[in-house]
């Protein structure tokens, strides 16, 4: 008697637990605290006792027996992935902004290899459809929108994200997702449904031909694997993530990822020569208006990169092993080095295929290897910028970003001569928290 008085109640404290997962379960989880409440004290009588007695589906001990061992199964499930969980599955945020070698870095997770669930740029159809829709004016709806899928693609939930989709999935199959074949994960064999003859295929695959993308498929996929990488340039603060932080569902591991102002400026002035045509102007007036609103765009970018920096770096309870900053000129000249460190922050394996992809992409090619090594290769590339970029502009950039520059360790120039004098480097020496 006892010992079943004691079953009943772990079921009972079980049935809270997993009250949610299933509407049968929370039927039955519903009459059973029912029972608990003081005018119908639970005795130590067995099973029986904490029978629904008016209810007639539940009144034989046979079928009793069958929801509680539905029930104990599902427990089992349930403490398995609970498992998983805390034996590590990882959610790792590589957060950065355009320019600032985001597509480079996230490849040193898309390429981690079979345990990997990697998305590339998801949250680029959640600001299109809100700059269509409202203009993109509403800074807490979009930071609200972008966590919001963030959190569910984290859980392999893809149907907040279909619902920025254009035009809109049906039955979860689109043509449609941005840049697909970015997302290994998204081109495996698992994820490939057949090509479609006539069908619209400018979305296949680099390594396969696979027709339009089933979102029902690659959120099967996402569910196998053991970690889950969402490289992102959208969002503003990193504040706004709290909530996934504190998800319990989620170990989620924010990278935030810093480039030099100056030479993101001089980068996005010929990656987007449109957008960027006045700053170009300047540069050939050799004059910039301080108070124009494209200066102030570039103020306000510095700020959020640094308000984010400040309060990862300052490692509150919420963001405690949980936030590591890197800088692309780190990487650029020590690849290797900071994706050891960033896989040890993460807490996942760096495996052999991270390893030489990034062998293979940094090394200078075979005609000049031995003349360039890979550091001496990078770093040239590293510094392109100054030559490019008029001291006038850097004085702009130094002026309304200065606060930005100084806490990433970037070093002020003060002359055209000091800006293009190769002997110089403008990268102090910086560690940044570790854990
Ligand atoms: C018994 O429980 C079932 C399932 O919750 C419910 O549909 C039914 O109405 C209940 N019957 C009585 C008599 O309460
Ligand atoms: C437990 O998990 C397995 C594998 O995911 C599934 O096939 C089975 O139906 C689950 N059992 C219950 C009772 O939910
Ligand atoms: C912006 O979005 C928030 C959250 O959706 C909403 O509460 C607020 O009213 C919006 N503000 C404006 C000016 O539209
Ligand atoms: C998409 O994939 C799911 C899961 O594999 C499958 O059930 C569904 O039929 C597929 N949809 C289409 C249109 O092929
Ligand atoms: C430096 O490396 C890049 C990337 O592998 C390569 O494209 C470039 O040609 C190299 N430059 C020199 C000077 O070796």
């Amino acid at each position: 008697m006892r010992i079943k008085y004691t079953i009943s109640l772990v079921f009972f404290v079980a049935l809270v637990i997993i009250e949610k997962e299933n509407n049968i379960i929370s039927r039955v989880s519903d009459k059973l605290a029912l029972k608990q409440t003081p005018q119908t004290p639970l005795q130590p009588s067995g099973l029986s006792h904490i029978l629904p007695k008016h209810n007639a589906s539940f009144t034989t001990l046979s079928k009793t027996n069958s929801a509680f061992s539905l029930i104990k199964r599902r427990l089992e499930n349930y403490s398995q992935h609970k498992e998983v969980v805390t034996r590590g599955r990882k959610h790792i945020l590589l957060l950065a902004t355009t320019r600032t070698g985001s597509s480079f870095v996230g490849e040193f997770f898309n390429q981690q290899g079979n345990n990997m669930f990697f998305l590339f740029e998801p949250l680029w159809h959640v600001e299109k459809m809100l700059t269509l829709e409202t203009g993109g004016t509403n800074a807490t709806a979009s930071a609200k929108a972008y966590r919001d899928v963030l959190q569910q693609l984290f859980l392999c939930d893809f149907s907040l994200l279909e619902s920025f989709i254009e035009p809109l999935p049906v039955n979860h199959i689109t043509t449609g997702l941005f840049r697909r074949e970015s997302s290994s994960s998204l081109c495996q064999e698992s994820v490939c449904s057949p090509v479609i003859k006539g069908v619209f295929e400018r979305y296949r695959c680099r390594t396969r031909r696979c027709g339009p993308l089933n979102l029902t498929m690659a959120s099967e996929s996402c569910l196998q694997k053991e970690h889950r990488a969402i490289k992102s340039v959208r969002v503003r603060q990193l504040e706004n993530l709290r909530p996934l932080a504190e998800d319990p569902r989620l170990d989620v591991k924010f990278i935030q990822l810093v480039r030099d102002p100056r030479a993101v400026l001089a980068s996005r002035m010929v990656a987007f020569a449109a957008k960027y045509k006045n700053w170009k102007q300047w540069a050939i007036d050799g004059e910039v208006p301080i108070d124009d609103d494209e200066v102030r765009k570039l103020k306000g970018n510095c700020d959020n990169i640094r308000l984010s920096a400040e309060i990862g770096l300052r490692q509150p309870a919420w963001l405690r092993r949980r936030y590591m900053l890197v800088r692309y000129e780190d990487i650029a000249r020590f690849p290797m080095r900071k994706a050891t460190e960033m896989y040890r922050f993460a807490g996942i394996p760096f495996t052999p295929q991270v390893k030489s992809w990034i062998l293979k992409n940094t090394q200078a090619s075979k005609e000049t290897s031995g003349v360039y090594s890979t550091q001496k290769n990078s770093s040239e590339q590293v510094e392109k910028w100054r030559f490019s970029l008029p001291f006038k502009i850097a004085q702009v950039v130094q002026k309304v970003c200065g606060p930005t520059l100084k806490l990433f360790g970037y070093k002020f120039v003060s002359s055209e001569e000091m800006l293009t004098d190769k002997s110089i480097s403008l990268i102090e020496d910086k560690v940044f928290n570790f854990v």
